[in-house]
């Protein structure tokens, strides 16, 4: 089987070595990918967000399935046009991925489905927002109603902040989604959906650390680490996600025509009241993506072919598997991330971390110069992922990981996991 996987980050390095690794995957190609990628397979310099530049590729290179890994190129509607000309393909349509691409679409259709989340008010006016906040209370959390690749949420106690957040989301021409905050634990989801509904099955939990800092201190990035399992969450946890907020979601697309096929990323708080919806995604996410498919034991090709074939109802032998061990990531960031970022230096140790015992390092964005140097050419700049048979055990490995690798004024945080390896978190 032939693969090609779009995206240019640390997921999509990680989903290249988990398909390298099934014995079904002949090839791996990959579009855009980064220095880390091209290390391992082809890499093609098109704009994956192109439906008509990516179909050709995909033809070229015969692939069987292409993979698609960040949400640029569904809601271009790559999707649609590689199933247009019977490219199998694993990602939802420009339609279906408006779970993700519209907060305001995605409260609809859990409010239609039964879906629990916060409650939320979609503003469009100044006014609209400062009464919603005063409804709500604080602390306020103001969305952006648009793509914002996890950074359009601003979760504060300062009201005069949230307005802020608000106008600049005006200015750019956007709508915003104010909602009323959700206490208790962060959970990730990620449910394979093969468009039809019975098909869905779902990976190991993880839980993703969104703010720059420790402490959850600063604003929000696309993810700062991550560790699964999550020994803290009750045994059937997967089972009631795949109930209560899945299958309804599911069927509701089914039913409305927009059947999703892909990752329906579930990104979950678990509260007093029970599971509720913080947000969807409609890919994997990014880092947890890195460990969770460091523990699969099945064979993703197959895995993620039968989805696109609508086939999960009938390949039982395709549930999901996971080692017993744990995994941590910890992602090295750019000085000045999220933000304006300064990139262009060059890193080392890079792989004496890799021939660490159980540290893998997952590339996202990085280049490389004449020389082989590795250059830091993005925000989040690499991952590094360990795994051992504890938490503490992958915890600690990571960081050893990450200590040997240098970026100048390179940003990491250094509580990922810790309070779960404290066991210090408590369901409400
Ligand atoms: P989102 O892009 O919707 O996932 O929001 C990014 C982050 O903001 C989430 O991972 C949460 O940490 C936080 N957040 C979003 N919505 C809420 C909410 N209603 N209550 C508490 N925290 C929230
Ligand atoms: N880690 C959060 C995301 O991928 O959106």
């Amino acid at each position: 089987m032939k693969i090609l996987v779009l995206g240019p980050g640390g997921r999509e390095h990680a989903l290249v070595r988990t398909l390298l690794a099934d014995p079904d995957v002949t090839q791996v190609d990959a579009a855009p990918g980064n220095a880390g990628i091209a290390a391992e397979v082809p890499v093609h310099q098109i704009d994956a967000n192109d439906p008509e530049e990516v179909v050709a590729l995909a033809q070229r290179l015969g692939s069987d399935l292409v993979v698609i890994g960040p949400e640029a190129p569904l809601a271009a509607g790559v999707s649609d046009a590689l199933r247009a000309v019977h490219v199998p393909v694993f990602g939802p349509s420009a339609a279906a991925a408006q779970l993700e691409s519209s907060k305001v679409f995605a409260k609809q259709v859990m409010t239609v489905a039964g879906v629990s989340t916060a409650a939320s008010v979609h503003a469009k006016t100044a006014e609209q927002v400062r009464a919603a906040c005063v409804e709500f209370g604080a602390p306020y959390v103001i969305k952006d109603d648009g793509l914002a690749a996890g950074k359009g949420v601003v979760v504060t106690e300062d009201l005069a902040a949230a307005l802020a957040h608000a106008e600049s989301c005006f200015a750019s021409g956007s709508t915003v989604v104010v909602e009323e905050f959700l206490d208790g634990p962060e959970v990730s989801v990620f449910v394979i959906a093969d468009g039809t509904p019975d098909g869905a099955v779902a990976l190991s939990p993880a839980q993703d650390f969104k703010r720059i800092h420790d402490d959850d201190q600063g604003p929000n990035t696309g993810g700062m680490g991550a560790y699964t399992p999550l020994d803290w969450l009750p045994e059937n946890f997967t089972e009631q996600v795949l109930d209560q907020v899945a299958r309804p979601v599911l069927a509701e697309m089914d039913q409305r025509g927009t059947p999703f096929l892909g990752v329906l990323y579930c990104g979950l708080a678990v509260t007093t009241r029970g599971i509720r919806v913080i947000e969807f995604n409609a890919r994997f996410g990014d880092p947890e993506t890195q460990p969770v498919l460091s523990r699969l034991t099945t064979p993703l090709g197959q895995l993620l072919l039968a989805a696109a074939r609508s086939e999960l109802a009938e390949r039982p032998e395709l549930t999901p598997r996971f080692t017993d061990s744990s995994a941590v990531a910890v992602v090295l960031a750019s000085p000045g991330y999220p933000g304006t970022t300064r990139t262009g230096a060059v890193m080392t140790g890079i792989a004496d971390a890799e021939a660490l015992e159980k540290v893998a390092v997952f590339h996202a964005g990085t280049a490389a110069n004449d020389s082989g140097e590795y250059l830091s050419a993005g925000g989040r700049v690499l991952a590094v992922v360990g795994q051992g048979d504890t938490l503490a055990q992958a915890r600690q490995r990571a960081y050893q990981g990450l200590e040997l690798i240098h970026l100048e004024d390179g940003q990491y945080r250094t509580d990922i996991a810790r309070r779960a390896v404290a066991g210090e978190i408590q369901l409400p």
